[in-house]
């Protein structure tokens, strides 16, 4: 064993790790250190390899980047690994098939995965509309909205125990007879809060709004319904997310061309921040990598170390795989499925400190160009780790008849990458989020129990210290503005780089997430920041640039819409 080390975390990060994710006990008193935490992770998967010199030599890798901040596993990983509960999973996806017995057995495997510390994504489409006749009791059924609303409450009540919110997602298929009614759920009953609302958005809807048709609802049971005008839909539609951020999109025929396991059914939606799309009673495990953390000076500035991203990316892919074996999930459903698909959610972090590191404009075409390549990288890297395992372990089980084995490629994971939004880990590495831009020079942080922490762009204080432009009086400016770009006597080029989630044009932000989702075969988090003042109109066109750019979904969300904003401004612009 090599010598402690502790990792060299923030203040924020300690304080997170101490109220949430360092191990106590029975009196509640923390006995690990952040090293303890990431080697209890570390020897977890290490202690998968077969022979003791290959564990003891995994541990260590695993060990050296965990410890580095170069990568970190999702939240679930970090808290349960080498414990008892040793479950590692943050995405799961369920479904509810239209019966009493189903709504309840699935809010009961809902119950032991939030228990766990994951996340669940429900498919409401297979229940019957409100008002359908229920043939036992000859009475009218309740409806998807009635169930939503049980599962709410549900999820509140369990989560209490547990040590993130419960994270929930429902999905529900544009065609259903209930859609108006679940597209104004949440804005008509506030008590619905765990939830956030997705609409599964099928391209002949696309081609119905488009060609100003009227759109057929139709129940579950198999009759249509009655027909809308899809314009009136798609509409309320945009309206509503104007208004309250939701629902987001799904598009699920994008969605299925890409389901690598066809052979197990159809995708109905994905996990709660839908960048794991797949079957019911899936689940995956993520991992995402610091992309800050493969930069190296360069003659006074930074360039971007290939070799590095290289290596990280076949060390991850392999704890990912041992991460499957070592995992116990709640449900031998579950844990079946998990073995015979074996997918992973390799993401990264740390996208908008490189940029500005390497002076390009996440706005900017040379942005979306590193990007591109870096994510094209990422693909193939982890592809050829996959079939490398698939070399040395077998391909996965499931491989006969998928998607993979159409396009004749062996793989050991029937998804590989999943673009998480990295909400703990990358303020734990003290990066910034997944793909997202920075959300302002100066902002505040709200952290699970209230608490608000002030932070500052770090890359823009040094560049601002570095220019002796520093003064309490533009930190003033800084926070009431969220942007530098009217600011004055700052330098255009630092403003050509400097730029935050609002400076951003939607288009622009639909446009990052475009020439990534090209290479990764899950999914994408990633929000669409629009400023107070943007439109109906704005919502609506950005949706439709989203669909227009063959992303599997979409998110909107206007500034001050919600109330438990994580990141804010003192006052908005
Ligand atoms: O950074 P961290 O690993 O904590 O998580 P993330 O990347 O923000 O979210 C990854 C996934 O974890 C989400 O898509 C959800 O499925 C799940 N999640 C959850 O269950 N509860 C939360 N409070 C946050 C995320």
């Amino acid at each position: 064993m090599k010598e402690r080390r502790e990792p060299c975390l923030s203040p924020l990060a300690l304080k997170i790790l101490e109220e949430r994710y360092l191990l106590r006990d029975k009196e509640r008193h923390v006995i690990e250190t952040p090293y303890d935490m990431y080697r209890r992770v570390a020897e977890t998967m290490g202690g998968q390899e077969k022979a003791p010199a290959e564990q003891k030599e995994w541990t260590e890798r695993f060990l050296e980047g965990l410890l580095n901040l170069e990568w970190s596993p999702a939240s679930p990983c970090l808290m349960n690994a080498g414990t008892p509960l040793q479950q590692l999973s943050a995405c799961f996806v369920l479904d509810i098939e239209d019966s009493m017995e189903s709504i309840f057995t699935t809010l009961k495997d809902a119950a032991l995965i939030y228990k766990t510390g994951g996340g669940v994504g429900f498919h409401f489409g297979k229940l019957r509309e409100r008002g359908a006749l229920v043939s036992t009791t000859k009475g009218y059924s309740s409806g998807t909205v009635a169930w939503l609303k049980v599962y709410d409450t549900a999820v509140e009540a369990i989560a209490q125990g547990g040590k993130r919110r419960g994270a929930a997602l429902g999905v529900l298929p544009v065609h259903h007879p209930d859609i108006l009614s679940w597209i104004k759920a949440k804005a008509i009953d506030r008590e619905i809060t765990n939830f956030n609302l997705s609409v599964a958005i099928t391209d002949e809807f696309i081609r119905a709004v488009d060609r100003d048709e009227y759109f057929t609802l139709s129940s579950p049971l198999g009759h249509s319904v009655r027909q809308i005008p899809a314009r009136e839909l798609w509409n309320e539609l945009c309206y509503q997310a104007w208004s309250t951020g939701e629902p987001g999109l799904f598009f699920i025929d994008r969605a299925n061309r890409d389901n690598p396991n066809p052979h197990f059914g159809r995708i109905y939606g994905g996990n709660p921040c839908s960048e794991f799309l797949a079957v019911p009673y899936s689940s995956c495990n993520l991992a995402s990598i610091n992309l800050e953390k493969h930069l190296r000076k360069l003659n006074g500035g930074w360039e971007f170390d290939w070799e590095k991203f290289r290596t990280t990316i076949h060390t991850v892919v392999r704890f990912l795989d041992n991460m499957i074996d070592a995992n116990v999930l709640p449900l031998p459903k579950l844990q079946e499925m998990a073995l015979a698909t074996r997918p992973i959610g390799l993401g990264f972090m740390g996208l908008a400190r490189v940029l500005k590191a390497l002076e390009l404009g996440y706005h900017t075409g040379e942005g979306r160009s590193f990007a591109q390549s870096m994510a094209s990288f990422l693909r193939q890297e982890a592809e050829a780790a996959s079939r490398a395992l698939a070399g040395e372990r077998g391909v996965y089980p499931a491989w006969s008849g998928s998607l993979w084995e159409k396009k004749g490629v062996r793989l050991r994971h029937s998804n590989l990458l999943s673009i998480a939004p990295t909400g703990t880990i990358a303020t734990l590495t003290n990066t910034s989020w997944s793909l997202e831009p920075e959300f302002a020079p100066v902002y505040q942080r709200r952290i699970l129990g209230g608490k608000v922490f002030w932070e500052m762009d770090p890359q823009l204080e040094e560049k601002l210290k570095e220019l002796d432009l520093d003064t309490p009086e533009l930190r003033q400016e800084l926070e009431k503005k969220g942007s530098i770009q009217e600011i004055k006597g700052i330098p255009q080029e630092i403003k050509n780089v400097f730029v935050y989630s609002l400076d951003i044009k939607p288009a622009d932000h639909l446009k990052m997430q475009a020439v990534i989702q090209e290479y990764v075969d899950g999914a994408i988090s990633k929000t669409i920041n629009l400023p107070a003042s943007a439109t109906v109109a704005e919502v609506a066109k950005a949706y439709r640039l989203a669909y227009d750019l063959g992303l599997k979904g979409c998110t909107v969300y206007r500034q001050g819409t919600r109330l438990d904003q994580v990141l804010s401004l003192t006052k908005t612009k």
